[in-house]
């Protein structure tokens, strides 16, 4: 299939384009320079030219901090720029395959009939806190809105060898660092790109459509995986304990991220553990080179 990526240097893009590469698809890859999503006459364009038979968006303001002083630029990107690709997919009558995130909820976890807390599903009310959450929110709805055969893909807390993230982070700390101080009031599911990229793929070659949650299997917190980060790449580094309220951001932080698909035709992703094992082995394989 002919795949048109935009956003396509990010930390998810790159992935896309190695999975396409290997499922044998030709990507049409658009980084920024090449395509702004916030150009709704160029996105057009690009659609019209590149004739895909589906598209995916990987392209995103993804600064949650700077959301909450640039709502402006935030909205711009991640509802209208959204928006534009998903019109002009649909304008050519093809699938776009967008991506969402955790933030659209409140950080509330919902409770089983046991009063445990579970993940959120797709039928969970969304209650974005921050600028981001709302952005996304915003996005997701102006995708669903253009066309029945597109798809909106909630992940969490996403990692891989293309941009800077939080394993990146605890390496280079862990490499120099006794301790280090991480909060475990914040649960999610780590999700490695290189696992959730064949499975962006997978949902276009099965062209599953609408609202999909798809992020690492089970949950943790930021402390346990920081922890399981160390242990996993043989660091000598304690992880103590810290609380949200310690670490004051700009932005609020969801205390519960948790997501799962309810839906039948979606694919699990496997433990975030083995996505970071994965992770581990590509980063070690790139350093080598
Ligand atoms: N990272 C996470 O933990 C996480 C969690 C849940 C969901 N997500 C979602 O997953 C998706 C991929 O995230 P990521 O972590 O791969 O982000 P990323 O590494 O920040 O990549 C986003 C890309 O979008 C590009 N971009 C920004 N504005 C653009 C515009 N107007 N037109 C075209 N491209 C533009 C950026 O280019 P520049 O670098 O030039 O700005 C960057 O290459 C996003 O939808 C994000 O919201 C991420």
């Amino acid at each position: 299939m002919r795949l048109l990526v935009a956003g396509a240097a990010g930390m998810l893009g790159l992935d896309v384009l190695r999975a396409g590469e290997r499922a044998g698809h030709e990507l049409v890859a658009l980084a920024r320079p090449e395509l702004d999503i916030t150009d709704g006459a160029s996105v057009q364009e690009a659609f019209e030219r590149v004739r895909p038979d589906a598209a995916l968006n990987c392209a995103a303001w993804t600064d949650v901090d700077g959301a909450e002083t640039h709502s402006e630029q935030a909205h711009a990107v991640n509802a209208d720029g959204a928006g534009n690709l998903a019109r002009a997919a649909a304008a050519v009558g093809v699938q776009l395959v967008h991506v969402s995130s955790d933030y659209v909820f409140d950080g509330e976890a919902p409770r089983d009939p046991t009063g445990a807390p579970r993940a959120y599903l797709e039928s969970d009310p969304t209650g974005p806190r921050s600028v981001y959450g709302e952005s996304k929110l915003a996005g997701e709805r102006q995708v669903l809105a253009a066309s029945q055969r597109h798809t909106v893909v909630r992940s969490s807390w996403l990692f891989g060898i293309g941009g800077r993230n939080f394993a990146d982070t605890m390496l280079e700390l862990g490499a120099v660092r006794d301790t280090v101080q991480v909060v475990t009031d914040q649960v999610g599911c780590p999700t490695w790109t290189g696992h959730l990229a064949p499975a962006l793929l997978g949902l276009i070659e099965r062209g599953v459509a609408g609202l999909v949650h798809l992020a690492g299997a089970g949950h943790v917190s930021w402390n346990g995986f920081a922890g399981e980060i160390f242990r996993q790449a043989e660091l000598d580094c304690r992880v103590e304990e810290a609380t949200t309220a310690q670490m004051a951001r700009p932005a609020p932080r969801p205390a519960w991220s948790a997501l799962e698909s309810e839906r039948e035709d979606v694919l699990p992703l496997p433990p975030w553990q083995d996505g970071l094992a994965g992770y581990l082995a590509a980063r070690a394989g790139m350093m080598r080179v």
